[in-house]
């Protein structure tokens, strides 16, 4: 393999560009191509088996292009194919994002009560639970799935009254709250010094980063808030040094960027989740 290929990162739409922000940070000499699927975005309330054929597409593609390892940073494409695109591909590596999100989450619980707000086929999975108990057995994990965020993210409504009710409306329940009590901030901090409440709450989805603030408002203070773009990227870095596969070629290396329709929004919306203006015209729409 040529060390001096590209790695892959793929998604469902433009949520995984947070993933590569976090790729960009921990590896700036390394070159990237993004794939987002936005023809077919969102996966999350899809079947396994649409999921799993438009994983295989779209690595089929990175791959038809040359890669020397693969980022599936879609949570709920990790959730669902990450086996299918191993064996299929292999000996190409593949990381996706759930297992590295569990890592960070089980580091940074002290009880090991862990919330996790992922999408409805992330959660049919259990992918998050299956993931934490290999790490922490007797570790309690409520999963809920939280699919509207994704749209909340998309439109850019991240912060103010409609992102805090919809999250809070989301995890009351997980939370042990009724809706009903008065949500202030004594006695969201009160709830928390019950045993039973989780301590961390894990993004499992892509999109769920840029909810932070709003997702912050709705818990309180005390739970700490993990997601998985930084453990993955990490995890990438180890692999890279694991298989001498780090880039080694003298000139920049290159971001390619390529969606599979809509470039103006992938472009206006993807910005948000890059952290940095993307022209239109950088991006290459393609069929898989
Ligand atoms: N990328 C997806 C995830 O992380 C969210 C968007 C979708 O449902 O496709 O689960």
């Amino acid at each position: 393999v040529d060390p001096n290929l590209p790695i892959g990162v793929f998604d469902s739409g433009v949520g995984g560009l947070t993933v590569l922000r976090a790729l960009r940070k921990r590896l700036p000499n390394e070159s990237l191509i993004y794939l987002g699927d936005t023809a077919r975005v969102p996966y999350g309330t899809k079947s396994v088996e649409s999921i799993t054929r438009y994983a295989t597409q779209a690595t089929d593609h990175l791959v038809t292009r040359g890669i020397k390892l693969l980022v599936i940073a879609c949570n709920t494409a990790s959730a669902v194919s990450l086996e299918p695109v191993r064996d299929r591909f292999a000996p190409l590596p593949v990381i996706g994002v759930v297992e590295p999100g569990a890592a960070a989450a089980v580091a940074a619980s002290t009880h090991q009560h862990h919330l996790v707000l992922a999408t409805e086929s992330t959660v049919k999975r259990h992918a998050y639970a299956r993931a934490i108990h290999a790490l922490a057995p007797n570790a309690v994990v409520d999963e809920v799935p939280a699919s509207l965020l994704v749209a909340l993210a998309e439109e850019g409504w991240t912060d103010g009254p409609i992102a805090e009710s919809i999250a809070r409306t989301y995890l009351a329940p997980a939370l042990g709250r009724r809706e009903s009590k008065p949500q202030n901030f004594e006695l969201r901090t009160s709830n928390f010094e019950l045993d039973e409440a989780p301590d961390t709450i894990v993004l499992g989805c892509t999109h769920f980063p840029l909810l932070e603030h709003a997702i912050r408002a709705a818990v309180g203070p005390t739970v700490t808030i993990v997601d998985s773009a930084t453990t993955t990227a990490e995890r990438v870095a180890t692999l890279l040094d694991e298989q001498h596969l780090r880039r080694t070629a003298s000139e920049p290396p290159t971001m390619t960027l390529l969606a599979t329709d809509g470039a103006e929004r992938f472009a206006r919306v993807g910005a948000r989740f890059l952290g940095e203006e993307i022209e239109a015209g950088d991006i290459e729409i393609v069929d898989l």
